[in-house]
């Protein structure tokens, strides 16, 4: 069966982002004028998946009124003859079929992701973390082709120093390394290691294909790092019954929860658009 699903965790408090997620999710801050949600749901879309659970909190409500239908904005925009922003905002709440989870309590990725269970059910799904902004939609297209072809659970991986391991989930791959196209079989799975614990410099990137498994194995994950239910760490239990590809990939990634990759994502997306870059471009030239 084709994977049709996707699942957003988006209940965190967004502490790294304070004061601007004090009573907003950090989902919605926008990337120039497109809030950061609606651009992993755009690279969901373009992937062919359309089926969307968001996991949301408390002061969530925003992503839910997002993606709906605005009457009273539409009527305003067609009194005012804005054709084309009456149909931007129309087709926002067409693109996909939304569904929406409440977690009570933020307890970590994989008790966030274990409400998604029901909605589900007993099909491989796609997760996709807000955090991660990518530019280049073919990642997650590869790990569905990589799907296809071995029917197993998927991860993106890209690598970093050492010094910055210690971010991200860590996989160690087999001997084999990682293949010509991109492909390593995981053999690890260590949730932010130090540099020296690191089984290899490949991070796990906020892009995951899993069997319906992983829910099994979630709801068997004991507290680990941060007192968290860590998904890595349910990932390492599925690993113990069945393989994980990793799909490796190098650019197009911003880690929005990251100040300075959220500056960087603005101004290369700015740069990157027909309507802004070229006088953007002409700006920064005046001021660095
Ligand atoms: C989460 C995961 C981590 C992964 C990262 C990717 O960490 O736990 O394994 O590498 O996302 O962005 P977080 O950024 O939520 O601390």
């Amino acid at each position: 069966m084709p994977v049709r699903k996707v699942v957003i965790p988006a209940a965190g408090l967004g502490t790294r982002f304070l004061p601007a997620t004090k009573a907003q999710p950090k989902e919605m801050l926008p990337l120039i004028d497109k809030p950061a949600i609606q651009y992993v749901v755009e690279e969901a879309v373009s992937a062919g998946l359309t089926d969307v659970l968001v996991v949301i909190g408390r002061s969530k409500r925003s992503i839910e009124d997002h993606f709906d239908r605005s009457l009273e904005l539409e009527a305003t925009l067609r009194a005012g003859n804005k054709e084309a922003e009456l149909a931007e905002v129309i087709a926002i709440a067409q693109m996909a079929n939304m569904h929406y989870v409440r977690q009570p309590e933020a307890k970590g990725l994989g008790h966030a992701i274990s409400f998604a269970r029901d909605h589900v059910g007993n099909e491989s799904f796609v997760v996709m973390l807000g955090d991660d902004i990518m530019v280049d939609d073919t990642v997650l297209k590869r790990m569905l082709a990589a799907h296809e072809t071995f029917g197993c659970s998927i991860v993106a991986l890209k690598r970093f120093p050492p010094e910055q391991i210690s971010m991200y989930g860590c996989a160690g791959v087999d001997a084999g390394g990682v293949s010509d196209d991109g492909l390593a079989r995981i053999t690890k799975l260590v949730e932010k290691p130090s540099a020296s614990e690191a089984p290899s410099d490949l991070a796990i990137m906020g892009r995951y294909l899993f069997t319906p498994t992983i829910f099994e194995k979630i709801a068997k994950t004991p507290p680990g790092r941060g007192n968290e239910i860590q998904l890595t760490d349910a990932m390492s239990l599925l690993l113990e019954d069945e393989p994980i590809m990793g799909v490796v990939f190098e650019d197009g990634r911003y880690d929005i929860g990251n100040k300075l990759d959220f500056l960087r994502a603005t101004v290369e997306l700015a740069l990157a658009r027909p309507d802004l870059g070229e006088s953007f471009r002409a700006y920064l030239r005046t001021v660095v």
